[in-house]
């Protein structure tokens, strides 16, 4: 039986159709430079770039349109004053639907990025200095994104989630001097202490910065440190500021993402490539029409923020959404509310939330009215065809076509989908790659697999969009996606390809889990946790949970003369929140007396694994433990149950 949903008609896209897609997608195989220097030509170039790729995946080197300059803010803002000043840019809706909201043109947009850069100038900013910028979901934070790309500052985005230790570690890592925040956020009117958090990440051993800009947005009191700290308004000014000619290769932006070692990794991403990936992405996977309100639910901390609140959306002319708030404040119907208000017709968001509101049943949709809607997207993790029908059916009332994209902040943009007026849908099912990508399916041994099968996720050429390094340290660039299978870019994600040449992604292979559409690497909790006095030894491993996706289950072995309680459990997950954030909040902690380990000492996770998700009576072979017994106490002790 096909598993295909037919695509919804009539679609007032015209994009691109089924005969389109397969010659392009030729095209962009068999003549990539061709097919991405036409491309590049939605962009305004300082200097038209004449060469497309120059990239070797071994060694790693990854350049596009080296020839080229350009400037992204230019790209976002300026070139829009010559035919749609007046038309609205950034639509701003409060965490409070009671509190006034404030849409801007392109050509206010424009006179408060000078205002930005014109601030950061005057804390001393100048090309290639970091920035970090610690903001809640408001404007400012979108400005301030690209007042650095207009005078060549590299952004490094941290979410406002994170805590001042984890924002410690990204000003450190990438030696920013400088900080944008804002007095406090609003997130369900709870309040988010930023200026506070920056103050205490600031008064940590080793972190010093030169200026701290802070932006009042709730008008909470907040101490203010006399020669670090500035108020946006005070600094601002209007004086012309001209945008700085960029080389392509110049860098835009660092972003730090989990992996399955270490501390996070400050993923690197160029001007000129990125610029026409964001661009061109989001003109075809969203089938974006001028007059279009465009609105991706995700926080301008993570890459689909970054790709399609700010830099897809803006190079398109569209007209975009930045929401503040969280979809069940004051109800559950807040993202309905927030359709109707705005007239939104593109909607992109994450299965998490489709799943959180799913739950709380059809009346808080059913009663909006939604007819705005025209696409529906879902990214950051796989949906379950369950969700994907209750988003086809009750949100979208079967008219909408969705486009299930998936992607990596590695990949800078959109990897594999179906677009919406050239594929049907399958539901969770990611769909058919995008222009230019070549996937490859191969096995642990990295042999390549055809047909339809399932394997280990790479892509074997270079895109534009791709990342070209990890910041300050090219050697963990290399290790970390090129080194399992020499010469292919690794994903980390497994995939199935079916016989209609649909993929679909199953879901992480490495020690790397999904908790609600944010990417957190076991090790990183595991080290938070062993830095708790009581804590000997931790091992993280991820389970199936309804709503987040995964949920984090934490092995714990307690110091000599340590005893486990409730208490301490409450303890320690304060304690990861402290050290990481409240998205790393373990929801299981299992006391054990020692982990499963094999004589040579390496941790056999797939046993911690399967104890996890209440599925122990398959544990496989365990006669390679150094003490096979541990495996009972385990299965006895298990949290999830
Ligand atoms: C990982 C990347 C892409 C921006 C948000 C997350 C998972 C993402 C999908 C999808 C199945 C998906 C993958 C990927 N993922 N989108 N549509 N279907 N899985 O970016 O934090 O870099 O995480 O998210 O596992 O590797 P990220």
């Amino acid at each position: 039986m096909s598993d295909f949903v037919g695509r919804p008609a009539p679609q007032t896209g015209t994009h691109c159709k089924p005969k389109q897609y397969d010659a392009l997608y030729r095209q962009s195989v068999e003549d990539p430079d061709g097919f991405w220097l036409e491309q590049a030509r939605r962009l305004d170039w300082y200097k038209q770039p004449t060469v497309g790729g120059s990239w070797s995946f071994d060694p790693v080197d990854i350049k596009w349109y080296t020839d080229g300059s350009l400037n992204l803010c230019h790209n976002a803002v300026d070139r829009h004053l010559a035919d749609r000043a007046d038309q609205v840019a950034l639509i701003f809706e409060p965490d409070d639907p009671a509190s006034a909201g404030r849409s801007l043109t392109y050509s206010e947009l424009h006179g408060e990025v000078i205002g930005m850069a014109n601030a950061l100038k005057a804390m001393g900013v100048g090309k290639g200095d970091r920035v970090t910028i610690y903001m809640p979901m408001v404007i400012e934070g979108v400005l301030s994104m690209l007042a650095c790309a207009r005078i060549g500052a590299i952004h490094s985005v941290v979410f406002g989630g994170f805590s001042p230790e984890a924002l410690a570690g990204r000003i450190t890592d990438c030696q920013s001097r400088y900080v944008i925040t804002a007095d406090t956020g609003l997130r369900g009117s709870k309040v988010v202490p930023l200026k506070a958090n920056v103050d205490a990440a600031l008064a940590l051993d080793g972190v010093d910065v030169d200026g701290v800009l802070v932006v009042r947005h709730t008008g909470a009191a907040i101490n203010m440190l006399e020669g670090r700290d500035h108020w946006f308004d005070d600094l601002k000014s209007d004086v012309d500021c001209p945008c700085e000619p960029m080389a392509a290769e110049d860098p835009l932006f660092i972003l730090y993402t989990s992996g399955s070692t270490g501390q996070p990794k400050g993923v690197l991403h160029t001007t000129g490539g990125y610029g026409v990936w964001t661009a061109t992405t989001f003109n075809y996977v969203f089938d974006y029409q001028p007059g279009e309100v465009f609105w991706c639910t995700a926080d301008i901390g993570w890459v689909t923020g970054h790709s399609y609140i700010v830099y897809g959306p803006l190079i398109n002319g569209a007209t975009g959404v930045v929401f503040e708030g969280v979809p069940n404040y004051p109800d559950h119907g807040r993202f309905w509310d927030i359709v109707d208000k705005h007239q939104v017709n593109i909607l992109y968001t994450a299965p998490t939330a489709i799943r959180a509101l799913m739950r709380e049943g059809d009346d808080f949709v059913t009663s909006r009215d939604r007819s705005s809607l025209r696409l529906l997207g879902s990214v950051g993790e796989p949906i379950n065809p369950e969700a994907w029908r209750w988003y086809f059916e009750v949100v979208g009332d079967k008219r909408c076509p969705i486009v299930d994209t998936w992607w990596q902040t590695e990949t800078g943009g959109v990897m594999i989908t179906t677009l919406p007026s050239a594929h049907d849908m399958k539901p969770g099912s990611a769909g058919k790659p995008f222009f230019g990508i070549q996937p490859q399916l191969v096995d642990n041994e990295g042999a390549v697999l055809d047909g339809a099968i399932e394997g280990n996720l790479c892509i074997t050429h270079s895109w534009p969009g791709q990342a070209r390094s990890v910041y300050g340290d090219h050697d963990r660039f290399d290790q970390t996606y090129f080194s399992t299978y020499r010469g292919k870019y690794f994903t980390g994600d497994g995939c199935r390809r079916d016989g209609d040449q649909y993929y679909w992604i199953t879901g992480r292979v490495d020690d790397v889990i999904n908790v609600s559409g944010h990417r957190m690497g076991t090790a990183e909790v595991e080290s938070a946790l062993v830095l708790h006095d009581k804590v000997a030894e931790s091992a993280v491993v991820g389970y199936p949970h309804d709503i987040k996706g995964q949920g984090i289950y934490c092995y714990v072995t307690l110091n000599a003369g340590e005893e486990h309680s409730e208490q301490l459990f409450a303890e320690l997950r304060a304690h990861v929140r402290k050290e990481i954030g409240p998205i790393a909040s373990p929801d299981h902690i299992q006391f054990t007396d020692g982990l499963p380990k094999t004589r040579s000492g390496k941790i056999m996770r797939r046993i911690l694994r399967k104890i996890a998700e209440n599925d122990y009576g398959a544990l496989g072979d365990t006669s390679t433990l150094a003490d096979p017994s541990l495996v009972d106490r385990l299965i006895e002790g298990r949290q999830n149950r």
